[in-house]
C-alpha cells in the first residue's frame, strides 16, 4: 500500500501566515503538522509516500527533504493549482500505479493514527473505505448521509446537513478512483471534488465503507483548529527539561523544556513546550502553548497560543490569550494599556500595542 499526503492548496483561511508559509508546515506542540502524517502512514506500514505540493513546494521539500528521517521514501508530485483533491489523486496516479493507497490530507490530524482503518481496508478489500466523525458544524465539512449502515450520498459543505458525520481527511482507495476522478466534472467552485469521486464510486456499484473515527481528529485550516490542534496534542505531552530553569523559576505540570532553552524568574504551568533557544523571563507561560525556538518572552503572561521561531513579546501588560503569532513577529509595549490580546499575526509583522 501506498500514501498519498496532500500538501498542495491555498491556505486562504490561514492568512497572513499562509502568504510567506506553508499551512503544512506550521508546527502544532512545536512538530510541524505534515510531520504528524508521514508518521501515522509510516506506522501503519507504508513507506512510499507521495507528496501532492504546490506554490509552497520549496519550503515542503526543505522541511521534509527525502523521508529518510522517518525511513520512509518521499516522491514530490507537483500540481500546478490547487484544482481539487480529486484532482491531486488524479494527478498522483503515474506514482500510484495498480496499488492502494491512503490519502492523508496534509493539515489533518487524526489521534488514532490510521493502522487500524489501514488493516480493515486489507482485511475487507472494498474499493474505499472513508472515515467519518460527529461535528457540530458538519455545514463545514463534506457530510456523509447513511442507510442501514452504508454511504448513500456525500455533499460538499452542505447548506442543510443530511447528518452530522463529517468526513475525516483520511481516506483509503484501490485503483478504482482513477476510474471516478477521471469521470467527474469540476464543482461551481472549479475544484474536482473528492466527494463526488467517491459518489461516482457508490453510483456505478463500488464498495464505498464507512468507519467512525472514535478519538479527537482535527483539521486545522482555520487559527482557533490549529489552537485546538496544539491544545489537543500537548494534553499527550510528558515533561522532559533540557534547557536551563534557575531555581526562582516554578513548573507547575507537564512542561518540555528543549535544549539551551532557559527560563528566568518565570512561572511556567504546563501543559507547554519551549524550543530550543527560547529565552522566557519573569514571564508566566500557561497552559497549551507552545513556544518555538528562538522566542523571548519577558515581563509577560501568555497562554493558550502558538509562537513561531524567533518571535518576541516584551511588556505585554494584560496577559497574551488564544494567539497565533507567526515567526520573527515583535510585540511590545506601547503607550497606552489594552485591556486584552487577541493576535493572529503574520510572519515578520511588528506590532507596537499603544
Ligand atoms: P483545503 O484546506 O480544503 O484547501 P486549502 O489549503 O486551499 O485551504 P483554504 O480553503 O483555507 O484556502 O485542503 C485540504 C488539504 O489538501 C490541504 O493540506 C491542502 C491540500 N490541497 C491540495 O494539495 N491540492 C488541492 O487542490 C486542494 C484544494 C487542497
Amino acid at each position: 500500500m501506498k500514501g498519498l499526503i496532500l500538501s498542495g492548496g491555498t491556505g486562504s483561511r490561514l492568512r497572513p501566515l499562509t502568504y510567506t508559509s506553508a499551512k503544512q508546515l506550521i508546527p502544532v506542540a512545536n512538530k510541524p503538522i505534515l510531520f504528524y502524517a508521514i508518521e501515522a502512514l509510516k506506522e501503519a506500514g507504508v513507506e512510499d509516500i507521495g507528496i501532492i505540493v504546490g506554490e509552497t513546494k520549496e519550503e515542503v521539500r526543505a522541511g521534509v527533504g527525502d523521508g529518510s528521517r522517518w525511513g520512509v521514501k518521499i516522491t514530490y508530485i507537483e500540481q500546478e493549482a490547487p484544482l481539487g483533491l480529486a484532482h491531486a489523486v488524479k494527478i498522483a496516479e503515474p506514482f500510484i500505479e495498480e496499488d492502494s493507497f491512503i490519502m492523508f490530507l496534509g493539515d489533518n490530524l487524526v489521534r488514532e493514527g490510521v493502522v487500524h482503518f489501514a488493516r480493515k481496508f486489507e482485511e475487507n478489500m472494498p474499493d474505499s473505505l472513508i472515515l467519518l466523525s460527529e461535528v457540530e458544524e458538519p455545514q463545514r465539512f463534506g457530510v456523509a448521509e447513511l442507510r442501514d449502515g452504508k454511504i448513500i450520498r456525500l455533499v460538499e459543505k452542505p447548506k442543510i446537513p443530511p447528518s452530522n458525520l463529517a468526513l475525516v481527511g483520511v481516506y483509503l482507495f484501490n485503483k478504482n478512483i482513477f476510474k471516478a476522478v477521471n469521470n467527474i466534472k469540476p464543482s461551481w467552485r472549479n475544484e474536482l471534488e473528492i466527494t463526488d469521486a467517491i459518489q461516482w464510486l457508490v453510483d456505478n456499484g463500488y464498495t464505498v465503507e464507512p468507519h467512525l473515527v472514535i478519538g479527537w481528529w482535527k483539521d486545522t485550516g482555520k487559527p482557533e483548529d490549529m489552537l485546538e490542534a496544539n491544545r489537543l496534542i500537548l494534553e499527550t505531552v510528558e515533561t522532559e527539561i533540557k534547557g536551563h530553569v534557575s531555581e526562582d523559576s516554578q513548573i507547575i505540570g507537564r512542561a518540555v523544556v528543549e535544549e539551551g532553552a532557559r527560563v528566568i524568574n518565570s512561572t511556567i504551568r504546563g501543559p507547554v513546550v519551549i524550543g530550543k533557544g527560547a529565552v522566557i523571563t519573569n514571564s508566566y507561560i500557561g497552559p497549551f502553548t507552545s513556544i518555538s525556538e528562538g522566542v523571548i518572552i519577558t515581563n509577560s503572561e501568555i497562554e493558550f497560543s502558538i509562537v513561531l521561531e524567533d518571535s518576541r513579546i516584551e511588556d505585554i501588560p494584560a496577559r497574551v490569550d488564544r494567539s497565533l503569532i507567526g515567526k520573527n513577529v515583535t510585540v511590545r509595549k506601547g503607550d497606552t494599556r489594552p485591556k486584552a490580546n487577541s493576535f493572529v499575526l503574520g510572519d515578520n509583522s511588528i506590532i507596537s500595542i499603544m
